[in-house]
């Protein structure tokens, strides 16, 4: 990456402003003052400090967001906006990406990292990691809608589910529901309801793995996860 494209995402002004510092001599890389803003580094293996201090470039990063409904979950998009254009300038220079997708009107917990190895494990239809979706329903859950979501339902391309959990958190002329599945099929929880003749009217996705939603970001926030965060997700199926 460009010196001063590394210097300005991380924080020391636009290009003119790191340009301007750069004249001064106090940016070094490895030991060695640099005034060419267009040095490519690699800050992953070369040491490069300002006024003495080392700039920190992390190698991965990993947020979690409560996406808002009418952004779609990938990294470029002709028409519409991205989850990934919703990131300040200093985290979008990680180019990370959505660990998996919600649909555009899905709301709630979005991982996104640029650590591959962990967004395909947490993917891999192998590792059954469970995500838990809440929703609102536009009729009553029965008991028999519980027992064939535990049994596995049948979707529109002949594709037979996997066990779900299906919990009514409040249930009447329209309901509220838990569900949580272990698989990420195309539509499949609003497909789920469908193959049981009712529709999904709200689909929020309140956890992944042994990540809880944080309720204290509003819809369009995003926070690093912690290291214990971290730490829990790559241990895989502990949880
Ligand atoms: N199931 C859906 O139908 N939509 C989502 O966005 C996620 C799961």
């Amino acid at each position: 990456m460009r010196l001063d494209k590394l210097l300005s995402n991380i924080g020391y002004g636009s290009r003119k402003e790191v340009k301007g510092l750069l004249k001064t001599g106090v940016v070094k890389v490895d030991g060695k003052s640099v005034k060419d803003a267009k040095l490519h580094v690699d800050p992953n293996h070369q040491e490069i400090t300002v006024h003495g201090e080392e700039v920190v470039y992390k190698e991965f990063i990993y947020l979690m967001m409560n996406k808002p409904q009418g952004v779609i979950s990938a990294t470029e998009d002709p028409q519409h906006e991205t989850v990934v254009d919703l990131l300040a300038l200093e985290d979008a220079v990680y180019e990370p990406f959505p660990v998996g997708r919600l649909d555009k009107d899905t709301e709630g917990l979005l991982l996104l990292t640029n650590d591959g190895q962990l967004a395909h494990q947490l993917l891999s239809p192998k590792k059954h990691v469970p995500k838990t979706y809440f929703a609102e329903i536009n009729m009553e859950v029965t008991e028999e809608d519980i027992e064939a979501f535990k049994k596995g339902v049948m979707l529109d391309d002949g594709y037979v589910t996997k066990p779900a959990d299906l919990k009514v958190v409040q249930n009447g002329e329209t309901a509220e529901i838990e569900l949580t599945i272990v698989e990420g099929k195309f539509h499949q929880v609003k497909r789920m309801f469908e193959s049981r003749g009712k529709k999904v009217t709200y689909l929020q996705r309140i956890s992944m793995g042994p990540l809880p939603l944080d309720e204290e970001l509003a819809l369009g926030e995003y926070r690093e996860l912690t290291e214990a965060e971290i730490e829990k997700l790559k241990m895989g199926h502990e949880w």
